[in-house]
């Protein structure tokens, strides 16, 4: 039976969720945010050590103004109401990505729920926040460029400047929304990750079709390579 340490999720498939049913594509993230917390928790009382959810891409700045400043005020909303969560289920929390494009309020709530959470021992949730995998892995050369020649760097040096720094490889990636691609989420930490695509839209996504998924995932042959 494998274990998992490390799962992941692409959040994918809120704006369609919406549109099926007639409503804004504001109000399909109003939804999956929701249903981030039910996930957290699952993975908090069922001993996932580390839990990343991609919340918003590099990518994502493209859309319509209006969409991003809805998504930027509802992380902030979010945050702020979950602080509670985190600390009764005591959860940690972490962002990786490039806060630095964000309004200051978003800023200093990411940097003090991570401050008031960071002692806290049971599942750690990261939150993939401006996130993309080519900018992390180029903020990772731009850290280490003067420090190492070709001959001194080592792929454990690169593993500990990037934003994951310290944290296990991804064990299994979900993605929702039926799209089969990664977006641009964890291509480093990925390399030998389990995939599983599901139709099902974020908002719909629930512990039950979690618990199957990771059902399937503990009985997969995982050979790394080897035999
Ligand atoms: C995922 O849902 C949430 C974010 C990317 C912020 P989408 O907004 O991408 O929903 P679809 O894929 O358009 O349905
Ligand atoms: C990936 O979803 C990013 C997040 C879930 C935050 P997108 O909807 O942005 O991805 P593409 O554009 O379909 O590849
Ligand atoms: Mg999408």
């Amino acid at each position: 039976m494998n274990e998992l340490a490390h799962l992941a999720i692409i959040m994918d498939g809120n704006g369609r969720w919406a549109q099926a049913q007639n409503k804004a594509r504001i109000e399909g993230h109003k939804a999956g945010a929701k249903i981030v917390r039910d996930i957290t928790i699952w993975c908090a009382k069922n001993t996932i050590e580390y839990l990343t959810l991609y919340a918003f891409s590099t990518e994502n700045w493209k859309r319509p103004k209006a969409e991003v400043n809805f998504l930027m005020k509802l992380l902030l909303k979010y945050l702020k109401s979950e602080k509670k969560t985190y600390l009764d289920n005591n959860i940690r929390f972490k962002a990786i990505g490039d806060i630095s494009l964000f309004n200051n309020p978003l800023k200093e709530m990411i940097l003090d729920l991570e401050e008031c959470t960071k002692n806290n021992t049971n599942l750690t949730q990261i939150l993939a926040l401006n996130y993309g995998s080519r900018d992390e892995i180029l903020r990772c050369f731009q850290k280490i460029f003067h420090k190492y020649t070709a001959e001194t760097i080592l792929e454990k040096i690169i593993q500990e400047n990037l934003d994951t720094a310290g944290i296990p490889d991804v064990d299994l990636l979900i993605r929702t929304g039926g799209e089969q691609r990664i977006s641009n989420f964890l291509l480093w930490q990925i390399s030998y990750a389990e995939l599983h695509f599901t139709q099902t839209f974020w908002p719909d996504f629930n512990t039950q079709e979690l618990e199957s998924i990771i059902t399937n995932f503990k009985q997969r042959n995982r050979r790394f390579g080897g035999l």
